[in-house]
Order: structure tokens, then C-alpha cells, then sequence
């Protein structure tokens, strides 16, 4: 299959590289065309782990090419038989509603340059009714054109994003073109192989899936960032009640890990912009309504939290900060809790000094950060160490280094990773979350 993805960001560059290796061949375009440059250097635009190689193998190979001039990517789009859209879908400003500019900018560029059958796909998460709208755009610029418009969301991690795509719960495809199924069949069928299933819906049905997916997940980390609360005041430990919840099948182990509160490039925004699809509809959906406010609130409270943990006051003093990302395995700064928490914490009269593995985007988003190379250089001198990002390499500090670098043992802890009586026995005054 001859597949062309606009948009060359987190979702779709791994899902080009990840089709280039299932053996089809695929252009990826991007209209940010240092980008395109960059990765025809084999320089990768984002922090992935395996990406950089797996884009190596299948530029070799010649499965994967990367466009942004017309002239190239009118060439892969006439020739494919899928093309995906992959572009931004970020909250507009003001309203909360997913901004669909991109999505349909796309839509009219693809319009145009279409040849033959071709299976658009709609891989950015998008409002139900938006694959109506799409065909719709494409149907006035070009009546005579064969094409069918699929939804077919995407559900990878950040961090783990190749092992998802290539080893998916489910894949959802949105549609009731036969022919457009047989495309979609054809592209997804190394997955077959280990039995992943798929799940042909209508379009409107699968567009509303990942919206209600994201939903649940969110309204699952705040359920038991809640219970958090609740421990602290009654004397109860939250990773066991998360343990002791989490065992029972119908209710899963996952994604009940109390923290700071949901962040990244999909909950927060998806969270509310299901909420304004529902008002919209006349059928809000007053649980997730909540989950936004209790989720916001949240992240603003965390300051508080560690400024309490100070013993009330912050100015003046040094905070050492462990991890900015979002989460883990990413670079990914977008709604990061640390994007409320530092500033927070500055504006108290803090100064900050932090590090994070890959924290080039949060330099750009926290100038006024003092940036370290390690995370004994950001506890040096510290006032205490505060861990806002699970990053494997935190889990196993030298403590006792730690503790002779700080100025006094204080550990806030919003990952809860490290053990709370193992730090109280090694002298240090340790806060976390949820837990006695
Ligand atoms: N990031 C994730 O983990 C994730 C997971 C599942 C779904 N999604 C969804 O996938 C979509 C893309 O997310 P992302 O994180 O990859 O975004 P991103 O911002 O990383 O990438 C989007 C890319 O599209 C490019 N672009 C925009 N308009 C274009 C056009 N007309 N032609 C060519 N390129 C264009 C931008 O330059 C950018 O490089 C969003 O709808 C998001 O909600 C993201």
C-alpha cells in the first residue's frame, strides 16, 4: 500500500515509521519544512525511545520519505491508496472546543491533489460529525472524485508509542465503505497476526470512542487522585487501596497511580472538548465536566502542597526539581503539570533549579528555570528535592548523596516513588502523596 500521512508531530511519525515497517510505503509531509530537513538528516523533531532507529531502517529500505515541498507531496497523494490526516487538534482559545483549522486545512489540501480511489483517514482525534465535515470539503472541491472519508483514532502513549502502534489493544476504524474497509484491512494486517482485533463501526460511533476513552482514563487517574486526599486525611495508604481496587478485573490496575493531576498533549484537552461536543448535544456529561475542574484545581493546589511540606513558606528558598515532562520516555512539555506547579512555586518566591533527561522543551516553556545537567546538580544546595516526573533514572538516586547535597533532607515526592518509611530511616523528611 502506498500511504501518505499530513502532519509529522508525535502520532504521525511514528505511525508512518510503524507502517514503513509493516512493509508499506509511506510519505510523510509536514508544512514545518526545517522539520522535513531535519528528518531527511535522520534528526528526529521529538523524543521517542526506538524512533530514530526504526525511521533509519525504513529510510534505507526506501519504505519511508519525508515532503513538505507541493511539488512532493502531490506526487505521494496522487499516488496513494490511504491518506491520513495526523495533524494538531488543540483546545481553541477561549471555548474549550477542539480548533479543527488544521484538520480541515488539511482536508482542502488533500482535495485538491487526490487521484484514483483514496481512503482519507482521520487519525487526529476529532469532534463526532467532523468526518462529515471532511467529506464534505473534499465533495465541493472535487465533485467527480472517488474517495471515502474513515475515522481510525489513534490510542498510542507518548514514550511507548511503537510498541502501541504495533501492538495495539484494538485498532477502531470508522466506516461503512467496503472498499475503504478492504484498504484500512489491507494496511493494518501485520497486526492480524497476533490476533489484534478490529472494530469496524460507523464513523460518528468511532470518532466518539476515542473521546470516551480518553474521557474514562482521565476520570480514572482523578477517582484515585481523590482518594489521595481522602488518605491523607483519614490515615490511609492510596497505594494500597489503588492495589486493593485494582486486583478486582473489573475495575483494572492501570492508571491508578495518585500524582499531580493529568497533563500532556491529549486529556486536558480532550477532556474538554467532549465536555463542549455534549453541552452542544444537550447531553452533558456532568462526570467529566468534573474531572476537568477537579483536575485543574489540582495542579494548582500541588504548589501548596509543597510549600506546606516547607513548613509554609517558599520565598527566598530553593527548590530542586526532578522532571518537567509530562510524563516519562517524552519531551513532551504540553499541559504539563510543571507548567502550573514552578511557576507557582516562583511566584511564592522560590527559585527553581531542575532537571529533566529531555528538556528542551521546557526550556523554551520555562525560561526562567535554572536548568542543571544531572539530578544531583538540582539538588546541590537545595532547600529540598522535589520530584514531579517518574523518570527511571529518579527511581534510583544515591540518597545518601542526595541528603549531603541538600541543604536540608526534605523530599516531596508527587510520583511516590520512593518508600516512605526506607526515607524516613535514612533521615529524610519525606511528603508524598496519599500516603502516611
Ligand atoms: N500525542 C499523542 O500522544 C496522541 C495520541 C493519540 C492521538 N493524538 C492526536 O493526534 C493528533 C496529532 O497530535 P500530535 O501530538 O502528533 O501533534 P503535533 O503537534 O506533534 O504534530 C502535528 C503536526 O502537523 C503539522 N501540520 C499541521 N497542519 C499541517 C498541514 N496542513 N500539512 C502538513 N502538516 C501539517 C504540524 O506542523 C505538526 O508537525 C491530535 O489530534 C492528537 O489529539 C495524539
Amino acid at each position: 500500500m502506498r500511504v501518505v500521512m499530513i502532519g509529522t508531530g508525535y502520532v504521525g511519525l511514528v505511525s508512518g515509521a510503524c507502517f514503513s515497517d509493516f512493509g508499506h510505503v509511506v510519505t510523510c509531509v509536514d508544512k514545518d519544512a526545517e522539520k522535513i530537513a531535519r528528518l531527511k538528516q535522520g534528526i528526529m523533531p521529538i523524543y521517542e525511545p526506538g524512533l530514530e532507529a526504526l525511521v533509519a531502517t525504513n529510510v534505507e529500505e526506501e519504505r519511508l520519505f519525508f515532503a513538505s515541498t507541493p511539488e512532493d507531496t502531490a506526487a505521494a497523494v496522487r499516488a496513494a491508496d490511504a491518506v491520513f490526516i495526523a495533524v494538531g487538534t488543540p483546545s481553541r482559545r477561549g471555548d474549550g472546543h477542539a480548533d479543527l483549522t488544521y484538520v480541515y486545512a488539511a482536508a482542502e489540501e488533500i482535495a485538491g491533489l487526490i487521484d484514483g480511489f483514496t481512503v482519507i483517514v482521520t487519525k487526529s482525534t476529532v469532534p463526532v460529525g467532523t468526518g462529515d465535515e471532511v467529506e464534505a470539503i473534499v465533495r465541493k472541491a472535487r465533485p467527480d472524485a472517488d474517495f471515502a472519508v474513515v475515522s481510525n483514532p489513534e490510542f498510542l502513549r507518548e514514550g511507548a508509542a511503537i510498541s502501541d502502534f504495533k501492538r495495539p489493544d484494538r485498532v477502531v476504524v470508522g466506516t461503512e465503505d467496503e472498499q475503504a474497509k478492504e484498504v484500512m484491512r489491507e494496511l493494518y494486517r501485520p497486526l492480524f497476526l497476533n490476533e489484534t482485533p478490529i472494530l469496524f463501526t460507523e464513523r460518528r460511533t468511532s470518532e466518539l470512542i476515542k473521546y470516551a476513552a480518553n474521557a474514562f482514563l482521565a476520570m480514572k487517574i482523578t477517582f484515585i487522585n481523590e482518594m489521595a486526599d481522602l488518605c491523607e486525611k483519614v490515615g490511609a495508604d492510596v497505594q494500597q487501596v489503588a492495589r486493593g481496587i485494582g486486583l478486582d478485573n473489573r475495575i483494572g490496575s492501570k492508571f491508578l497511580h495518585a500524582g499531580p493531576g493529568y497533563g500532556g498533549s491529549c486529556f486536558p484537552k480532550d477532556t474538554l472538548a467532549l465536555v463542549r461536543t455534549a453541552e452542544q448535544a444537550g447531553a452533558p456529561v456532568r462526570l467529566i465536566e468534573t474531572t476537568v475542574a477537579v483536575n485543574d484545581a489540582r495542579k494548582k493546589a500541588m504548589a501548596e502542597k509543597v510549600k506546606a511540606a516547607m513548613g509554609g513558606d517558599v520565598a527566598g528558598k530553593t527548590i530542586g526539581v526532578l522532571g518537567l515532562t509530562f510524563k516519562p520516555n517524552t519531551d513532551d512539555m504540553r499541559d504539563a503539570p510543571s507548567l502550573d506547579i514552578v511557576p507557582a512555586l516562583q511566584a511564592m518566591g522560590a527559585t527553581i533549579q531542575a532537571f529533566d533527561p529531555e528538556d528542551h522543551e521546557a526550556r523554551k516553556m520555562l525560561p526562567s528555570v535554572e536548568f542543571k545537567d544531572g539530578p544531583y546538580e538540582a539538588a546541590d544546595g537545595a532547600d529540598a528535592l522535589l520530584i514531579l516526573t517518574e523518570w527511571d533514572r529518579f527511581r534510583a538516586l544515591d540518597l545518601d548523596r542526595i541528603k549531603r547535597l541538600l541543604k536540608a533532607p526534605l523530599v516531596v515526592d508527587l510520583r511516590n516513588i520512593y518508600n516512605a518509611a526506607d526515607m524516613t530511616r535514612r533521615g529524610f523528611t519525606y511528603a508524598s502523596v496519599g500516603r502516611p
